[in-house]
């Protein structure tokens, strides 16, 4: 069987760096096929993530996948910066470089032009704002139909609280109209197709449950001490310390991995079906995801809200597996033998 071919569309930032070297991992594994990466401006700007990106990816030793620059802002509103965050550039206290070259597409071209290469087949990451995915589908209508799955980190349900107002998650409220978006195009192509798959939303409730520890820094370095490895503890220190000035402790709230194990596990996650949609202009309430699960809407569900890991140990022992798929990278062949060659 030929492996799952992925896409995953970041913006790099602590958490999706995570994602990005369990990612290649599972790529260098045999298990997926990373057929390329789409960087949306988010946690930092547009030029970052990339930078971001290519570094990351070549830290891991990917092999030469395409790396595309996707939406450079929000649809309607200024991109607003957070660099207490993720760190001025969007890694904390690592620093990155990178000659590898990013792709000469559109990230929109390129979410494209993968699903078509791969109809029905193609898993769909978003651990970013949807203003790439957002153009994507305004540059092909079809993309819905296409994608095997959809798995975001967005939102946030159940009453949960954002992260970045009251009501709020981050992703999201950089660019609730692109989100919004998202779940217009979904809803379509649902009502029109019902073996359309709904998206996985995965919001704050369950993903703020994904908690990295200095502990577990210690066991990552201590299973593999690695430029990567090195790279990403000094990544997450920057995160720890962000998390404990806003009252959470010394330890990060690592999203981005975590729905990225999501989507490479189908079926390990407790959801409920929902229409969903954005608020774009509440003066208090902008940014928030608003869904139906009881059909008081009376429209098409288009979206599944991700409640739940069926694992046991949940989203610890999930991070387990994720910890040790990054520190097997630097046992797999070829390894670090990478900057953009074939592996
Ligand atoms: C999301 O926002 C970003 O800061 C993280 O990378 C994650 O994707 C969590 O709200
Ligand atoms: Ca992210």
């Amino acid at each position: 069987m030929s492996p799952l071919p992925v896409l995953l569309d970041c913006d790099p930032g602590i958490d999706d760096a995570l994602a990005i070297a369990y990612l290649v991992a599972e790529h260098r594994a045999g298990r997926i096929d990373l057929t390329g990466v789409v960087c949306t401006a988010g946690n930092v700007g547009l030029e970052d993530t990339v930078a971001n990106a290519l570094a990351w990816l070549d830290l891991a030793g990917a092999p030469a996948i395409p790396v595309a620059a996707g939406a450079p802002g929000p649809i309607a509103v200024p991109h607003v910066l957070t660099p207490e965050t993720h760190g001025p550039r969007g890694a904390g206290h690592a620093e990155l470089t990178t000659t590898r070259a990013v792709d000469a597409r559109d990230g929109a071209r390129l979410w494209v032009e993968l699903a078509r290469a791969h109809p029905g087949e193609l898993v769909g990451i978003v651990t970013g704002p949807s203003s790439s995915l957002a153009r994507a589908v305004a540059l092909d209508p079809a993309l819905p139909g296409l994608l095997a799955r959809l798995v975001v980190m967005g939102g946030t349900f159940r009453g949960h609280p954002g992260n970045t107002t009251p009501v709020s998650e981050w992703n999201v409220d950089v660019d609730p109209e692109a989100a919004d978006r998202i779940c217009r195009v979904w809803e379509d192509a649902r009502a029109a197709d019902t073996a359309v798959v709904a998206p996985l939303w995965c919001g704050l409730n369950l993903t703020e449950r994904a908690v990295w520890t200095p502990e577990r820094s210690r066991v990552l370095l201590a299973a593999a001490d690695t430029p990567l490895t090195r790279a990403l503890v000094d990544a997450l220190r920057f995160y720890f310390e962000f998390h404990e000035s806003v009252g959470e402790g010394y330890l990060a709230q690592v999203h981005d991995p975590l729905v990225a194990w999501l989507a490479l596990h189908p079926g390990s996650e407790v959801s409920e079906p929902a229409h969903v949609r954005v608020e774009c202009t509440g003066e208090y309430t902008r940014g928030m995801t608003v869904a139906d699960v009881r059909g008081q809407r009376g429209r098409v569900e288009n979206a599944a809200i991700a409640i739940d890991v069926l694992v046991p140990g949940g989203p610890d022992a999930i991070l387990d597996e994720i910890c040790a798929a990054i520190s097997s990278l630097a046992a797999s062949p070829g390894w670090p033998d990478r900057v953009g060659r074939p592996g």
